[in-house]
């Protein structure tokens, strides 16, 4: 039964690494906007207002409307786009979690998924993607396939062996060996279990992998359900794919849990940063700053490298921000940090329209009732991307580590390169008596430029910078003028203010950022203030 794929293990142990893949060092500048196929673009024309999310059914979108609005993404500046898995699914009747429209329910990995489009559709949005210099990763399940029994007739799947899966049990959760060996899903969809420590399981998925991303001329993948495989499946799984892999490890807070899976994958989804932010960020919420900066500490020392992590606010299966959060301020301090901080920043689509849905199906919304028009989130999206692409071509950014400078009740403070970013989980109201004060390791006068406003500040004594937020809590996002003065995002509007604060009549954002000359009086005063808080 497994001959061929006995045969093609000798193969994928030897083989080089595909030609057009990308690698780790390649992904850590890169900033990706993650796309469910079947909800980002419908083709022209087509009635928009028919996509029902709770009929857990086809919407429509396909690799090539994809394609058809790259520029969207593109213009927002990302660098790099993630989409919901390409391989052939489930072909039965529905099942009473409705039709596999996610990707997720994979039959036979070998074909692809002709709702989506045909293998000419996938090689021409590929194409168009590396036209842009942009990359593409393709989310991948190979912990398990979909059934609709705990009994499949595995005739029709990669893997036709019933002795290559593991026997049915239901996951006892907390049990790792449990999770990883028994099934995913329940007895209405199963998700029957591959056995990775198989040989003809490990070549088989190695000389698989190879030939699908030679073939599409994929630049990175998104392994779903990671934490369910053994770990010593990854290197050769990833080694025979030569390119980027970034596992999902879906969990909570617990830093280690997660950190013990780079090292047998590039990379994971950040969810301790997740699950911090919203923590420290949402609102309401219960404001815990000190729960961010545990995890940013927890993480410098237990994950091999930070920069490749990736950062996010949504996806797929998590509800969205303000579903959580009713500020928009939350979400665009939140996703500053995503941007600014250590990693790669990801976006799930629709984050940037303030898509409610609280869980699956519901965040799953179709992107076309928003009619792709720009934003105040779209607005600082495109503004962090820019400066970010910019600092990654300039400077050693992607590598530099981001050192903490401050925190407090009201936000946070930290240092990547040269970039300053003053964060505040506040949110909109204005707030009089609230500031955060950081000592910055910048000379007194030293000009620094506010990206989303284009105002420029001026250090104060002793390297103090102090942000007022009399006008609310808007983040803050401050790069060396000098610097930033090379690149073209505040193409000469900067407006240079001095000792300004409460009444900045001159922002276009309502900004009330403070950033005095300081005497030494109001310094001393201001720190003490921030030290009693
Ligand atoms: C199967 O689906 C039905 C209908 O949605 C649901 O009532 C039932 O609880 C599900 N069974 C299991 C084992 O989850
Ligand atoms: C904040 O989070 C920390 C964990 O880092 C916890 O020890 C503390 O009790 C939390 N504080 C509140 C007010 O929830
Ligand atoms: C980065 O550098 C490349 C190659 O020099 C250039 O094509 C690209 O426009 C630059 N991007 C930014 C954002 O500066
Ligand atoms: C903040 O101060 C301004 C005047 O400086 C005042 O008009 C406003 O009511 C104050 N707001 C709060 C929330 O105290």
């Amino acid at each position: 039964m497994s001959l061929p794929i006995l045969c093609s293990l000798v193969a994928a142990s030897f083989v080089l690494p595909s030609v057009h893949a990308a690698s780790a060092e390649q992904w850590r500048s890169r900033s990706i906007y993650q796309i469910i196929t079947d909800r980002f673009a419908l083709p022209a024309g087509a009635p928009t207002d028919k996509c029902d999310v709770d009929a857990q059914t086809w919407c429509g979108g396909t690799w090539n409307t994809i394609r058809e609005n790259l520029d969207y993404v593109q213009n927002m500046g990302f660098t790099a786009i993630w989409i919901s898995p390409v391989q052939q699914n489930y072909q039965g009747p529905r099942t009473a979690y409705g039709d596999p429209y996610h990707g997720y329910w994979i039959q036979d990995a070998t074909k692809l998924n002709n709702k989506f489009g045909t293998s000419d559709d996938l090689k021409a949005l590929v194409a168009e993607v590396h036209k842009r210099d942009m990359y593409i990763m393709v989310d991948v399940v190979v912990n398990n396939v979909m059934a609709t029994t705990t009994t499949p007739d595995y005739s029709k799947y990669l893997f036709k062996d019933a002795s290559l899966y593991h026997p049915y049990c239901p996951i006892q959760w907390g049990d790792p060996n449990s999770e990883q060996n028994c099934w995913l899903g329940d007895t209405n969809v199963t998700l029957p279990d591959l056995d990775t420590t198989k040989q003809a399981v490990i070549s088989g998925y190695a000389s698989w992998i190879k030939d699908f991303v030679d073939e599409y001329e994929i630049d990175g993948l998104r392994i779903d359900a990671a934490k369910h495989v053994n770990k010593e499946f990854w290197p050769t799984f990833c080694g025979a794919a030569g390119l980027f892999c970034i596992g999902e490890v879906f969990g909570g807070s617990n830093v280690g849990d997660v950190a013990q899976w780079q090292g047998p994958l590039d990379s994971v989804l950040n969810f301790p940063l997740y699950t911090a932010l919203t923590e420290g960020f949402k609102i309401p919420g219960s404001g815990n700053i000190t729960a961010l900066t545990d995890t940013l500490t927890q993480s410098k020392q237990m994950f091999k490298d930070t920069t490749l992590l990736g950062n996010f606010l949504e996806n797929q299966d998590l509800p969205r921000w303000a579903s959580q959060s009713v500020d928009p301020q939350s979400m665009y301090n939140a996703m500053s940090f995503t941007f600014m901080y250590d990693g790669i920043p990801i976006v799930y689509y629709g984050q940037e329209f303030g898509f409610r849905g609280a869980g699956d199906p519901k965040n799953r919304e179709p992107l076309w009732t928003e009619g792709y028009q720009p934003n105040r989130a779209t607005e600082i999206m495109t503004k962090l991307n820019g400066l970010r692409n910019f600092l990654v071509n300039k400077t050693e950014w992607a590598t530099a580590e981001a050192q903490v400078l401050t925190s407090s009740q009201y936000g946070i403070a930290f240092q990547k390169g040269d970039v300053l970013s003053i964060l505040t989980n506040i949110g909109s109201p204005p707030q009089n008596d609230t500031h955060i004060a950081v000592a910055s390791p910048y000379d007194p006068n030293t000009a620094l430029t506010d990206i989303f406003t284009c105002n420029q500040w001026v250090v104060g004594a002793q390297g103090f910078v102090d942000t007022e937020y009399t006008l609310g809590g808007q983040p803050h996002v401050l790069v060396l003028s000098t610097l930033l003065d090379q690149s073209d995002l505040c193409n000469g509007q900067v407006v240079t203010s001095q000792g300004l604060g409460k009444d900045d009549s001159s922002s276009n954002d309502a900004d009330s950022i403070l950033m005095s000359r300081w005497h030494g009086v109001a310094a001393v005063v201001s720190m003490l203030w921030f030290t009693i808080w």
